[in-house]
């Protein structure tokens, strides 16, 4: 339709690539709500309306003046669809339970609609974006390697590993407050196929990661991150093993990547920053105290946790809650909060050695 002046919204020849997206988002609609449609059909097979006589009647009278006024207040072809189904729902079910008949397609979609999928990531995004100071979210997005779920957003593919690793990148820097080119060590225990030392390598060029892990995850961070990056020096287990004791060894690598017990060769004072992030909730009591003395040992800069507030390791027989590690009397913690994705997950910064 076209305003007087000029000014308006104009009928447009939808190209091919446009029609393409309807029909998908018809087909859609379609699966998504196969089974509210089917709902709606049987609750039809009913002798009288559902609806009350008396909104019937008032249905009828604004019918009737509706379709005696003006034309250009008609419903669109879509609308006139939507309308059909909408006096079938009157028909069928009435007003009962209307959020989830007339309101899937007024503004809420249904927890499984994947569009929430997608809104999850802009909402995370817009959350991150308030703290970016780095431009991670500018330069980084989630690799197809691995074909993980993502959703494109401004062009670029985000996922929530990615964006919880940035998220976790900016909790630790805003509590230690490194920069850029600082060459700080990161050290992390349990580093899954180590979508967090991605983002670390990627902000920091002069930063080494260490990632130790069980073999299983070994063996994929390791294949996943040089293949990502083949250019980067890389000590690969056991290749490791010549390495571990060295800081000047250590130190001429990008990644390093060893066993949980080669941990303990490390040398002291070296680590700038321990992290551990959905691993030690899945441990056992032994365990946790093993490594805490580890970490007390190495006499490591800070530590960063990301666990669940409340985890109950049945088969560990351990009982987890975001006071109940081992944190040393002398180590100062710096941050606790609850994550941004997670209302059941904390995050804490401890500064164990200052030197
Ligand atoms: C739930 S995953 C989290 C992975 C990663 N931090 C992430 O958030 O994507 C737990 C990680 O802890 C590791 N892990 C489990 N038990 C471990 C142990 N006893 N010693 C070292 N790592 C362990 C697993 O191999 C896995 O990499």
């Amino acid at each position: 339709m076209e305003h007087r002046n000029g000014v308006g919204v104009s009928r447009k020849k939808l190209s091919g690539k446009e029609k393409r997206r309807g029909i998908n988002r018809i087909f859609g609609v379609i699966r998504i709500r196969g089974l509210l449609f089917l709902k709606v059909l049987l609750s039809n097979l009913r002798f009288t309306s559902a609806l009350e006589r008396v909104w019937r009647g008032r249905f009828k009278r604004t019918m009737s003046d509706f379709l005696k006024s003006d034309s250009s207040f008609l419903p669109t072809r879509q609308w006139h669809i939507i309308s059909f189904f909408y006096r079938m729902v009157f028909r069928g079910l009435g007003f009962a339970g209307f959020k989830t008949t007339f309101g899937r397609f007024l503004a809420a979609y249904e927890p499984g609609n994947s569009r929430l999928f997608e809104a999850l990531h802009h909402l995370y995004m817009s959350a991150l974006e308030r703290r970016d100071t780095w431009g991670l979210l500018r330069f980084m997005e989630e690799p197809l390697l691995g074909e993980g779920d993502f959703v494109v957003n401004k062009g670029k593919r985000l996922s929530l590993d990615l964006l919880q690793s940035i998220d976790e990148f900016y909790c630790l820097q805003e509590a230690l407050n490194f920069k850029k080119d600082d060459s700080m060590v990161f050290c992390e225990l349990g580093g899954g196929y180590g979508r967090f030392a991605e983002i670390v390598m990627a902000a920091m060029p002069n930063a080494t990661y260490l990632i130790f892990d069980l073999p299983e995850s070994l063996i994929l961070a390791q294949y996943y991150l040089s293949k990502l990056h083949p250019e980067r020096k890389m000590a690969f287990y056991p290749e490791s093993l010549e390495c571990v004791r060295s800081r000047e060894k250590l130190s001429s690598y990008r990644l390093v990547f060893g066993l949980p017990h080669q941990l303990k060769e490390l040398p002291k004072n070296y680590i700038n920053v321990f992290i551990n992030v959905y691993s030690f909730m899945e441990m056992g009591a032994k365990q946790v105290n093993g490594y805490f003395d580890i970490i007390e040992q190495l006499q490591v800069g800070a530590l960063y946790l990301k666990q669940h507030k409340h985890e109950i390791n049945l088969l560990d027989q351990a009982v987890y809650t975001d006071e109940s590690y081992p944190i040393r009397p002398s180590w100062r913690r710096i941050y606790h909060g609850t994550s941004t994705l997670y209302e059941n997950v904390f995050e804490a910064v401890y500064l164990i050695n200052k030197t």
